[in-house]
């Protein structure tokens, strides 16, 4: 009998307990459907939109319930790693055809209090581009990748959806001689590309991307259209290398375009411990950020057979006879010979950095890539700003032997990089900064296991290289977004002391000017992800 009784009051109370269980659940069930309503109905709204072209009848709209859904969503997932069951998906796909669809669902999003996650490309390393842990609304730039040549003016009007292959491709069909300062993978997207500073092999003699940009056309948090005039110098500043997600969405660039032979030279060469590839490295180290300014030397280091080969990857604006005779004179350990040598177009020379054989027709940066992605990855970054001595390099290199699946690019620094004041945009890794480190693990096979692993593996050759790297601040490349060097983590920092923490290694002095125009124009923290640039108050 008292059993009883106590078993029916524990029943009565456990009930009690998943009413209210229940309830709640249901509570935040119907308001997230109603504010699901209220989005959809604020889109439709056409005072937003331009009424010849409203998002409801363009097609633009993608709902969880439509059957392209998941194919929509996982044409630009390129890390395996957030493309997982358990991923957070949005609550709505807009994949903008015109400029008044991106206006639209920046104030429905905001008026339904729904996070929005901006894609150009879709190559964000963390995946915030597309992924949040609060409901979200996803807006897909690429169908907006028109690219408008102007070859008397000398630059090119480039939409943020537009990819760095569709960009090389058109500049070249108006002109061998001109160029683009930016990335080596042609499906980047200009839209995080660009804004988050866009390095390549013409770095050295032309800076990035950023540096490049003369104008440029956003939305911001209240649904205006703002070109450089309308913005502000100090908008226009942060949004070229601070990221343009944490300042409203970039409609497009007008970039200036960069002078280059009608022919270049690229070259690939490995050498091995065996080969006496640590003098070679050593010497690269001292004579890469150097030499002059034509020439651009990446190095790829792999683990093949329990050693280490690295790769050298050239690219000279040039041809092969005075690249010869300048890595005779500055660099010969290296031992380059004409039949390393190919000698083509830069839009071709582009293709070569991809990975294609020499030969490929410049029509494949046309091409998209057949998505989802397949595998998984990890990356991180480091800058060194001093030699790393023969006896550091091994013993690197026996760490990296040891963690066989790690990948490391490094890639030099030098000329124009050294000339660019540390201020002139949010990107700081100027003067003295001898050359980048790329860290990077690729996985095919998914599991619990497999992913802690990698992740163990590069956190500790991470922290095998703290004594060769900068210090105070650890620099990091906010293009390589890393959640392990910090972000806004529920540990009991608010979310500008999180901030600081990373703000210092992505951009130095420049985060305080980076945090000032955020409370300027975004003082609500509207446009927000993992690493974004908090307003003062926050
Ligand atoms: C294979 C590979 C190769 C790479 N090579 C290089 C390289 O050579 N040089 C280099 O500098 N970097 C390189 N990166 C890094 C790359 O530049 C960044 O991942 C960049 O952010 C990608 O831009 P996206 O538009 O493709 O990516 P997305 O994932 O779409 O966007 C990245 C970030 O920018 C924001 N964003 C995107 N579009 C907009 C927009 N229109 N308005 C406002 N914010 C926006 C996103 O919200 C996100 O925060 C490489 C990355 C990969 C995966
Ligand atoms: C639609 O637009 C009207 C007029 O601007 C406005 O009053 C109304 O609140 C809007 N409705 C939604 C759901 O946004
Ligand atoms: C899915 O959305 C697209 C784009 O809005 C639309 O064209 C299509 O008809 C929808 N499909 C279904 C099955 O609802
Ligand atoms: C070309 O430059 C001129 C003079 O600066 C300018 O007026 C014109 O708008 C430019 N054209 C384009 C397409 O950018
Ligand atoms: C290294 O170079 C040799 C000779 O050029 C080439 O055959 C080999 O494929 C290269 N190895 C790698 C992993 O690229
Ligand atoms: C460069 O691209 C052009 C255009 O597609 C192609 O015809 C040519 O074969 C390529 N040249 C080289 C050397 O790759
Ligand atoms: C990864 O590292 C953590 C912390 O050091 C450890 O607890 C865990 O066992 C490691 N996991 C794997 C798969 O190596
Ligand atoms: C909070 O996390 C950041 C990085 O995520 C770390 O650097 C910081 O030390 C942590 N603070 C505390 C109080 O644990
Ligand atoms: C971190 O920032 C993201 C994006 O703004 C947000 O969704 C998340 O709730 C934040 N987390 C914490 C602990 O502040």
């Amino acid at each position: 009998m008292a059993t009883s009784s106590s078993s029916s009051l524990l029943f009565l109370l456990l009930s009690t307990q998943l009413a209210l269980t229940i309830v709640l659940l249901l509570q935040s069930f119907l308001s997230h459907a109603n504010l699901d309503a209220y989005f959809l109905a604020c889109l439709s709204n056409n005072t937003w939109t331009n009424p010849s072209a409203p998002i409801s009848v363009t097609g633009a709209l993608y709902t969880s319930d439509n059957s392209s859904f998941s194919d929509i969503l996982n044409l630009h997932i390129h890390n395996k790693r957030f493309n997982r069951p358990n991923t957070p998906k949005p609550i709505a796909i807009i994949t903008a055809f015109h400029e008044s669809h991106v206006q639209a669902v920046v104030i429905c999003s905001k008026a339904s209090h729904f996070q929005l996650r901006i894609q150009s490309g879709g190559h964000d390393f963390e995946g915030f581009s597309f992924v949040s842990d609060v409901p979200f609304v996803l807006l897909d730039m690429y169908n907006l990748k028109s690219v408008d040549v102007n070859i008397q003016n000398g630059t090119a009007l480039v939409e943020a959806g537009a990819t760095l292959g569709q960009l090389y491709y058109r500049v070249a069909q108006n002109s061998h001689v001109h160029a683009v300062a930016a990335g080596v993978c042609p499906s980047l997207g200009t839209g995080g590309h660009f804004s988050g500073g866009g390095y390549g092999n013409l770095m050295r003699k032309y800076g990035l991307s950023v540096d490049n940009i003369i104008d440029a056309k956003i939305v911001d948090v209240n649904g205006d259209i703002l070109d450089r005039k309308l913005m502000g110098e100090d908008l226009f500043w942060a949004i070229r290398g601070g990221g343009g997600a944490s300042f409203g969405v970039i409609l497009s660039w007008t970039i200036k375009l960069v002078a280059v032979p009608p022919l270049v030279t690229v070259f690939k060469v490995n050498r091995t411990l065996e080969q006496g590839v640590i003098d070679i490295v050593y010497k690269w180290q001292q004579v890469a950020p150097k030499l002059d300014r034509d020439l651009f030397i990446r190095l790829q280091h792999e683990v093949h057979h329990k050693t280490v080969q690295v790769t050298f990857i050239g690219e000279f604006l040039g041809r092969i006879d005075r690249l010869l005779r300048l890595m005779k004179k500055s660099f010969p350990e290296l031992g380059l010979t004409k039949s390393d040598c190919f000698e083509l177009p830069w839009v071709n020379s582009t293709l070569f950095y991809a990975e294609q054989p020499i030969g490929t027709p410049a029509e494949t940066l046309l091409f998209e890539a057949k998505y989802p992605a397949q595998y998984y990855f990890k990356s991180k970054s480091d800058y060194v700003k001093n030699v790393i001595s023969k006896e550091g390099l091994q013993s690197i290199w026996k760490k990296f032997i040891d963690s066989e699946i790690i990948i490391m690019q490094w890639n030099p620094y030098g000329g124009r990089m050294w000339e660019i004041p540390t201020s002139a945009t949010p990107f700081p890794h100027r003067a003295g900064t001898l050359f980048k480190i790329l860290y990077y693990i690729i996985w095919l096979q998914d599991g619990e296991y497999v992913t802690n692993r990698n992740l163990n593996v590069s956190r500790s050759m991470y922290e095998f290289m703290t004594p060769f790297v900068s210090k105070s601040p650890r620099e990091a490349f906010f293009n390589y977004r890393d959640r392990d060097i910090g972000a806004n983590s529920s540990n009991g920092t608010t979310n500008v002391d999180a901030a600081r923490i990373y703000g210092a290694k992505f951009f130095r002095q420049n985060f305080d000017t980076l945090m000032q125009v955020k409370t300027r124009v975004d003082p609500q923290n509207f446009f927000r992800y993992e690493q974004s640039i908090p307003p003062h108050k926050f």
